[in-house]
């Protein structure tokens, strides 16, 4: 991690675990939200500003800033081949859809900057991802774009907790695959642990058996990578998110 903080009185006097909390937030806050999303730039070749592929792709940015917030979700293609573009953008299943329209505009605006002429990019903010590809990638799990954040406090009971917080996130992954949003969200607390909150979620080019499988294939490749032990971590791929904190991180 690039943290770089300055000790003031204030946070001297916060308790270890309180100032780990500060700190876990703040880098999640420089991490995935207004300027400091995490993006990746596909190798898939690059187009000229002001050719045939940067209008289209410029017509499907806009257009997935409009009709995103509806649903939180919108795919679609522009433009004819060799220069038709593909793309996609999700918001967090309990979002508004202003606070939608904000992140996928926002995502959609820097995705540009850090990626200026990559043909297809990922970018991921704290509460929206944006995609775009040369290519149909359309119902495909994406399997390549992929990272986690780590909450790195120590929850009291390790082991417990982890089968608390494995059995929360395989219970959300059937919701989410069962619900026509593709998202769940829930809370789960086993006499002396802590309360745990998860959600689940996909994008819907997924069909429903792909979503329980994207999901299935990111908690078990990066929930013991990323969390074990952990109060708290957020899984992200190109297709499905798993999220889970011991803090109310969901909205409503
Ligand atoms: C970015 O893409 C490359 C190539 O597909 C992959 O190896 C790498 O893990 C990806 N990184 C992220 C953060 O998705
Ligand atoms: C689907 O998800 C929505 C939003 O989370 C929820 O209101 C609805 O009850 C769910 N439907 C089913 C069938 O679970
Ligand atoms: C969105 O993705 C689905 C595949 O899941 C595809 O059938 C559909 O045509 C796409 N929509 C648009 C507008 O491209």
């Amino acid at each position: 991690m690039f943290l770089k903080l300055k000790q003031t009185k204030s946070q001297i006097t916060m308790s270890s675990s309180r100032f780990i909390f500060f700190v876990y937030h703040l880098a999640l806050a420089l991490i995935l939200q207004k300027a400091f999303g995490s993006q990746n730039c596909s190798n898939s070749g690059n187009f000229a500003a002001n050719s045939p592929y940067a209008v289209n792709l410029n017509d499907l940015l806009n257009y997935l800033t409009s009709q995103t917030p509806q649903t939180r979700f919108a795919n679609a293609s522009f433009g004819q081949p060799p220069d038709r573009v593909y793309g996609l953008a999700l918001c967090r299943g309990d979002m508004s859809s202003q606070d939608c329209e904000t992140c996928v505009r926002e995502a959609a605006s820097e995705i540009q900057n850090r990626c200026p002429n990559n043909k297809g990019a990922i970018i991921w903010y704290y509460d929206c991802l944006v995609k775009y590809s040369n290519t149909d990638f359309f119902g495909q799990i994406d399997t390549q774009n992929k990272f986690y954040i780590q909450n790195p406090n120590n929850a009291a009971n390790p082991t417990a907790f982890n089968l608390q917080t494995e059995g929360l996130l395989k219970q959300l992954t059937y919701q989410a695959s069962r619900n026509s949003t593709l998202y769940a969200a829930g809370e789960l607390q086993v006499y002396g642990l802590q309360r745990v909150y998860g959600l689940t979620q996909c994008t819907r080019d997924l069909s429903p058996s792909d979503c329980k499988k994207c999901l299935e294939d990111l908690i078990s490749e990066y929930l013991p990578l990323c969390c074990n032990g952990r109060e708290g971590g957020r899984l992200y791929s190109g297709s499905c998110l798993a999220q889970y904190e011991v803090f109310r991180f969901i909205r409503g």
